[in-house]
């Protein structure tokens, strides 16, 4: 008995010395690089997975604006691996555009074969993305968005519609919700082609989904760490990263939405169509199947709807403020002008003449970005410019897009909310890399176009039609959700709401 005892006893103190050796071992890694660092606390390194008390991206935001003048990246561990934080704008550069080459790649766990939906543009490694984006990027040129800008406009009427409906009944209201149904609408109506009707009947299948994919992920944070540190176990035990009912949901609906076109001959101005396009190829490289159909239609719904209509919340939130009243006054009256010119017709063109609402738009998306920190994984080696590390393959690299955007080095009082700062004049006094919203060089996000022209069109007929104002509710300053990806605030914007006055 007693020697059972000590035995264990000796066994668990080895085990705890290796296991202590091991970590110290690990987080020597940038010491032993001799690059930077911040110093890691086991087991999470320096980004906390549970209880959270700020963004990831704010808190990476003040290891940027600490550390970048030390040197141009910075050595972090998320859990036992190390990172590394860009802090340098011509290297992000490289990164991104020049260096593209080394790094490819999201690093992120999909699963083709179990999981369909998550083989999409966003999450494939290089060489399935390569063949999937040239086929697609025919989907997102000019003359498509102008294709497609009837459909939106219409979404935005019947908007406009509901929302004054509810406003007669109590005119303070939550608007983070109304504009996710807005551009569920949208994204729905373009990608899927069917109209989801979540505007008039918020419980809708579809915002439902949308909801379910954000608000409830699907892994538990043991999954979660499992997915980022060890991909290759994780496709074995065959971890699924969405919902079933949401993946049926989906394939379902692509499948029936193109039985449905082909057996009737339904020709319509939308993503759909032009998915079914490349279903019938005629050369065996460029075919997709159906279920990348549905990956590639719900990756449209899943980047476009929450990143769009955040983006709107923001906007409105600032333009409501007290202090912001003489912007929101000036944006209406823009619109008042252009569409004058236009005969009152909200046409394609009227809307890209006004370069206001774009200003708004972007000075929104520089103070409160959706995609608040970007990724990329080094896919060979790279040696680092003016340096003697070299980043190893696998490496995961950081580029702190808050931050940036929070910089006042490069935007002077940056929690100040101005639109001047996208005139032309600004713009070109700043270096490249310093605006990224929709992140930069060949991987960037493909729906730019389609994003910004909702978003116009959006922000326009709001403008046009209702006034902004704060109201008890609303919560100032805002607070961002630490949980989220996507950078979204806490509790939702409680706004005031009244008709224009003519
Ligand atoms: C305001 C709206 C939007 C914002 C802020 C936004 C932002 C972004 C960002 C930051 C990325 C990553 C870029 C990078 O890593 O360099 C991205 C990628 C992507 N976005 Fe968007 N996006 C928006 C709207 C949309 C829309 C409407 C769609 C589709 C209809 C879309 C589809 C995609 C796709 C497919 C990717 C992956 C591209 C690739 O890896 O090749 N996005 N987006
Ligand atoms: C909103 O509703 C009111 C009352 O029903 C109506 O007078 C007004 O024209 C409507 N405004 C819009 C933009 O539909
Ligand atoms: C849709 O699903 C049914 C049943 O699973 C299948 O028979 C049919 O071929 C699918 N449609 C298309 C267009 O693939
Ligand atoms: C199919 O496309 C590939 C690459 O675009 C091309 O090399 C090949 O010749 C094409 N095949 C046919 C049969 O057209
Ligand atoms: C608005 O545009 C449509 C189509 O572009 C045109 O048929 C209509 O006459 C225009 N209305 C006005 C008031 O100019
Ligand atoms: C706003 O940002 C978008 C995306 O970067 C860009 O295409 C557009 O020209 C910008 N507009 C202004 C007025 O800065
Ligand atoms: C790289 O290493 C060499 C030799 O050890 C040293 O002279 C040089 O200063 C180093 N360069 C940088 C950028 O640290």
């Amino acid at each position: 008995m007693n020697f059972l005892c000590s035995y264990f006893a000796i066994c668990l103190t080895l085990l705890v010395t290796l296991g202590y050796v091991y970590v110290k071992r690990k987080y020597s890694y940038w010491q032993r690089h001799k690059i930077g660092f911040i110093e890691p606390k086991f087991p999470f390194g320096n980004l906390r997975v549970i209880r959270r008390t700020e963004h990831l991206s704010q808190r990476l935001a003040r290891f940027y604006i600490e550390r970048k003048h030390d040197a141009p990246m910075l050595g972090i561990y998320f859990m036992l691996s190390p990172i590394l934080l860009i802090t340098d704008l011509e290297l992000i550069r490289h990164i991104f555009i020049k260096d593209f080459q080394y790094f490819r790649n999201r690093g992120i766990f999909y699963n083709e074969k179990h999981d369909p939906l998550s083989a999409h543009l966003f999450n494939v490694d290089y060489e399935k993305w390569r063949p999937l984006r040239s086929k697609l990027t025919p989907t997102f040129t000019s003359g498509k968005m102008k294709f497609m800008f009837g459909t939106i406009v219409a979404v935005a009427d019947e908007f406009v519609a509901c929302l004054n409906r509810s406003i007669q009944i109590d005119s303070e209201m939550e608007v983070n919700e109304w504009l996710g149904r807005f551009t569920t609408d949208v994204i729905g109506t373009c990608a899927f082609g069917i109209e989801c009707n979540s505007l008039k009947d918020p419980q809708a299948k579809f915002r439902e989904m949308g909801r379910k994919v954000f608000d409830q992920p699907k892994l538990n944070t043991f999954e979660r760490m499992l997915i980022m540190s060890c991909k290759s176990l994780a496709k074995l035990l065959r971890i699924c990263t969405h919902h079933k009912d949401v993946t049926d949901f989906f394939l379902n609906i692509v499948n029936e939405t193109i039985e449905y076109r082909e057996n009737n001959n339904v020709q319509r101005n939308d993503f759909m169509s032009l998915l079914i396009e490349l279903k019938n190829a005629k050369n065996d490289t460029d075919r997709l199947t159906i279920n990348e159909i549905a990956a590639q239609a719900f990756v449209f719904f899943l980047a476009g709807f929450e990143t769009t209509s955040t983006t709107l919340t923001y906007c409105l939130y600032e333009l409501a403020l007290d202090k912001h009243k003489h912007i929101q006054d000036k944006a209406r009256q823009e619109i008042v002008t252009v569409l004058d010119k236009h005969n009152g017709n909200l046409t394609y063109e009227a809307i890209n003449e006004m370069t206001y609402i774009d200003q708004i738009i972007n000075e929104t998306l520089r103070k409160h970005p959706p995609a608040s920190n970007l990724a990329r994984m080094a896919t060979s080696n790279y040696k680092l410019p003016n340096s003697n590390y070299t980043v190893p393959e696998g490496m995961m690299v950081i580029i702190p897009v808050y931050g940036i955007h929070h910089d006042p080095e490069i935007y002077e009082n940056p929690e100040k909310f101005d639109p001047n700062r996208f005139t032309p004049e600004q713009i070109q006094q700043r270096p490249s890399c310093t605006f990224l919203p929709f992140g930069e060089g060949p991987r960037n996000c493909i729906g730019l176009r389609f994003g910004m022209l909702q978003a116009r069109i959006g922000l326009v007929k709001l403008l046009q039609n209702f006034e902004f104002s704060t109201c008890t509710r609303t919560q100032i300053p805002i607070k961002y959700s630490p949980k989220k990806l996507v950078l979204s605030p806490e509790n939702g914007v409680w706004l005031k709401i009244t008709g224009v006055k003519n």
